[in-house]
């Protein structure tokens, strides 16, 4: 996968003056089905999360509350995404290595996920992932 199919997708906002609302459906406004739902929270101001790849599974990062960066990189580059509203999100496909920073205090990081939770999709060892990358570039 190249960074240029990670994208920040623009979610509708149902705004009155009781509040706002979003919406996601599956399939619909981002390009897969849900199957985990997993959110980052109390994260201590200065700590970074993430620091590693997934070898199947798909993503959409939101701020739901606060904002923090994503920094993806494809084995070939990098890209820093700043998230800080509840109405886009960061669609990551497979096989990109992805960090999170920057975390206002307060935050919630909320992440939709293709699949079920799997330590055997990870990979964990940057030289791992540049590994792979060749390989499945070669
Ligand atoms: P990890 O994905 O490494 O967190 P992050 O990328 O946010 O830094 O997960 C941290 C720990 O939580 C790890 O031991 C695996 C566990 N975990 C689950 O059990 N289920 C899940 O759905 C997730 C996302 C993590």
């Amino acid at each position: 996968m190249s960074l240029s199919e990670c994208r920040v997708i623009n979610l509708s906002k149902i705004a009155s003056e009781k509040g706002n609302l979003t919406f996601i459906e599956a399939n619909k406004h981002i390009p897969f089905e849900i199957r985990r739902i997993y959110y980052l929270y109390d994260v201590p101001g200065g700590e970074t999360r993430g620091g590693h790849a997934h070898k199947c599974l798909q993503q959409f990062f939101i701020a739901a509350s606060g904002s923090f960066d994503v920094v993806l990189d494809d084995g070939m580059g990098k890209k820093r995404f700043h998230l800080n509203r509840s109405y886009y999100g960061l669609y990551v496909p497979e096989m990109m290595w992805r960090e999170l920073d920057n975390f206002s205090s307060g935050s919630v990081c909320l992440v939709l996920v293709s699949e079920h939770y799997d330590e055997k999709d990870y990979i964990r060892d940057y030289e791992d992932f540049k590994r792979s990358v060749s390989l499945s570039r070669s």
